[in-house]
């Protein structure tokens, strides 16, 4: 069946689907984004990803092309044209189209471009047994915060991970910190059990899973600190994981050369992707594992 895009307030067939050669998120890469997972074609943390989707826009000065409610509307219509239970949703706002010139043209409509695909799940084996990471070195710009579609230093470490087998790059700062991995949020659990991951400041993007995993660990009792973490830590860490909307919870068991506590997925790891999961189900009424 052919899949159905949004355009700027058509559904087309995607094959057939395009934008303007001179939108600015084409040229500028001015213009953000959100991935959200739907199950039960429920979307998943909706309200959070819809808040920080605002927030990206108002950090760049682009107006949101519809209200929150009327972009509800469209998401609903298209998941029940392409006859999707589960997938991802791509949303994408630009400032819009105008003749090429960096300073903001006078106001003009943003575009705005929805996609769904499949769901990316990690496969059972990398949940069961752990995935490598490879580590990297930053090189975005200084506002990872807003989750911009300008993503080339994304790109260019997460391609390095698929030249090198590995499941993700962790960003490694100069100082030997390390920020998060390319396409996710990253952790650490030491060995005195204490939950470590970069605060949420203007050097990550704030994920939506890492907010409902670090909600769940406290719940759960762990401590969890959020500050930046070295390499040295890792080496002498227990545990590790990563977090994504595609991901979920998924165990880290090696990064780089340096094998993490005993080889394989952590007990805190293990009680964060259950406890992920129940979170979907309960939200969405949607169990994998
Ligand atoms: N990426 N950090 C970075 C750099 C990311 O690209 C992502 C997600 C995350 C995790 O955010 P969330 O939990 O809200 O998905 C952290 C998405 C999935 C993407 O680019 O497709």
């Amino acid at each position: 069946m052919a899949r159905t895009a949004y355009v700027n307030g058509q559904y087309v067939n995607q094959l057939y689907a395009s934008v303007h050669i001179e939108d600015r998120g084409y040229q500028f890469a001015d213009g953000i984004y959100e991935y959200i997972a739907f199950y039960n074609r429920t979307l998943l943390d909706g309200g959070l990803h819809m808040a920080r989707l605002e927030r990206s826009l108002k950090e760049l000065a682009i107006a949101l092309p519809m209200s929150l409610a009327s972009m509800q509307l469209v998401i609903r219509e298209l998941i029940a044209k392409n006859s999707r239970e589960h997938g991802g949703l791509y949303i994408q706002v630009s400032r819009g189209v105008a003749k090429r010139d960096h300073a903001f043209p006078k106001p003009i409509p943003p575009a705005l471009v929805m996609t769904l695909c499949a769901p990316k799940f990690p496969k059972l084996n990398e949940i069961k047994d752990g995935v490598n990471v490879m580590t990297y070195p930053e090189q975005r710009w200084a506002r990872r915060d807003i989750k911009s579609v300008s993503l080339l230093a994304n790109v260019l470490a997460k391609q390095e991970a698929a030249k090198h087998k590995m499941r993700e790059s962790w960003l490694v700062e100069k100082d030997d910190t390390i920020t998060e991995g390319a396409v996710s949020n990253s952790y650490i659990v030491s060995k005195s059990g204490e939950l470590i991951t970069h605060q949420a400041d203007e050097n990550i993007l704030g994920g939506i899973t890492r907010d409902v995993v670090l909600q769940l660990a406290k719940k759960a009792g762990v401590k969890v600190s959020q500050r930046p973490y070295n390499l040295v830590e890792v080496k002498s860490a227990e545990e590790a994981f990563i977090t994504s909307t595609s991901i979920n919870v998924l165990p880290v068991v090696k990064v780089d050369d340096m094998v993490i506590g005993s080889g394989k997925p952590g007990a805190i790891t293990q009680k964060l992707c259950t406890l992920y999961e129940d979170h979907i189900y309960e939200q969405t009424g949607f169990r994998r594992l």
